[in-house]
């Protein structure tokens, strides 16, 4: 069959492969630890089943309006209201099915072929590729060597009359950086000048630990409001992975081109999952506070562990719940008879050698390193470090 060049080039997500094989790897009965996957294992909170159940049983199972019911676009306003002092009304918001499909869409509505995206490196997974899926070119913004938070003057230097949007991501998937109100006001300053849209996406705002403040760039700079799509959803901080409900908040217009792109791919967003949403964030918030202590702890668990291994080095995370760890030294080193050429390979063995999943840096565009999600039960953790450390001190 003839394949378009677009579906030739795109490269699978590495961080659902690396879960797609520490699954397989499982039921064929391997003891596999997966720090892969960015997915909290507590249970969804009891008011969204609670709401899921009761809209299964009244009948709502049918279509929706495409951009979602108004009663949970009145809900996220309420929360952008309670959290964040910023005022939406409901034709500014748009549910979608996930946070990712909002991104591809709020995308969609902003890059023409050769049109150009900045994203800050290390970055998530699916950015890169669904820029490309608009035949958009992504320009990359790499933070290594500037603690994972964008240098403005890189960042002005990078600007072109193609650039059309740039994604800020914070707290950060996978380096758990966030970022400042100098760094946002400075972004802010350069959306605004050079009439570029921001996508913020936001998804990991109520993970942030120890004196961590996640800033809203809208309370920062009203201004950019006219600039903005914020994303955020229920997936991270409610537990609610599977139900995949996000939310967009902007300006109307494009808000409503958004919502016509999803009428075309999607429909409405499952209408159980959106009433299960409406619950958790009606009714949720104590669950919020009480898998943040979790998180907190399990953080700083791992990190703990993680201090005490030879080889690798790292910064400590202070949001989302990924530490991003340099292996640079690991590369070329032996495991038995065989070598580490670089992070793809340091995976592969560890997960054969050890059972360990974790996701190469090169799926975040920045080889040399490996992300681990510490989501995970603290059994998990506590053991899967263990190992990982037996891997480190093994290797010659
Ligand atoms: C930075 C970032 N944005 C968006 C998403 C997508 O979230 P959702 O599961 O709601 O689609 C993720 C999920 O891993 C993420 O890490």
């Amino acid at each position: 069959m003839f394949i378009a060049q677009r579906a030739e080039r795109l490269q699978p997500s590495a961080t659902l492969a690396v879960a797609g094989k520490a699954k397989a790897m499982k039921r064929e009965g391997k003891p596999v630890i997966s720090f892969g996957s960015g997915e909290p294992d507590f249970n969804s909170p009891a008011s969204a089943l609670q709401y899921a159940s009761d809209a299964m049983s009244k009948g709502f199972t049918h279509y929706t309006p495409e951009s979602g019911i108004p009663e949970l676009k009145e809900a996220v306003c309420r929360y952008y209201q309670d959290h964040f002092g910023l005022s939406f009304s409901v034709p500014e918001v748009l549910i979608g099915a996930g946070a990712k499909p909002l991104i591809y869409e709020a995308l969609g509505c902003l890059l023409d072929p050769g049109d150009e995206a900045l994203i800050f490196t290390p970055a998530w997974v699916s950015y890169v590729e669904q820029i490309r899926l608009f035949d958009a070119k992504e320009v990359l913004v790499d933070t290594s060597d500037t603690g994972f938070i964008p240098d403005i003057d890189r960042v002005r230097s990078l600007i072109s009359p193609r650039t059309r949007c740039m994604i800020v991501n914070t707290p950060n998937n996978p380096t758990g950086s966030v970022y400042d109100r100098k760094t946002l006001l400075g972004l802010a300053d350069i959306a605004i000048k050079h009439d570029i849209t921001i996508i913020y996406d936001e998804i990991y705002e109520r993970l942030v630990y120890g004196d961590a403040v996640h800033n809203q760039i809208l309370n920062l700079c009203p201004a950019a409001r006219e600039h903005t799509i914020t994303i955020n959803g229920v997936s991270k901080a409610f537990a609610m992975t599977g139900w995949r409900i996000g939310y967009a908040l902007g300006p109307k217009g494009i808000i409503s081109k958004m919502s016509s792109f999803q009428g075309h791919l999607t429909s409405n967003p499952c209408s159980v999952a959106q009433y299960a949403s409406l619950g958790a964030l009606r009714g949720a918030e104590d669950d919020v506070v009480r898998m943040h202590a979790s998180f907190s702890g399990r953080r700083e668990r791992i990190l703990g562990l993680l201090r005490d291994m030879p080889h690798i080095r790292f910064a400590e995370p202070k949001g989302a719940f990924y530490v991003w760890i340099d292996i640079e030294k690991t590369i070329g080193m032996r495991y038995g008879d065989r070598v580490i050429e670089n992070d793809a390979s340091f995976c592969e063995i560890l997960l054969e050698a050890k059972y360990v999943a974790a996701v190469p840096g090169s799926g975040f565009l920045t080889p040399g390193n490996i992300r681990v999600s510490y989501a995970n039960a603290e059994e998990e953790i506590v053991e899967g470090m263990k190992r990982l450390k037996e891997f480190l001190v093994e290797l010659c």
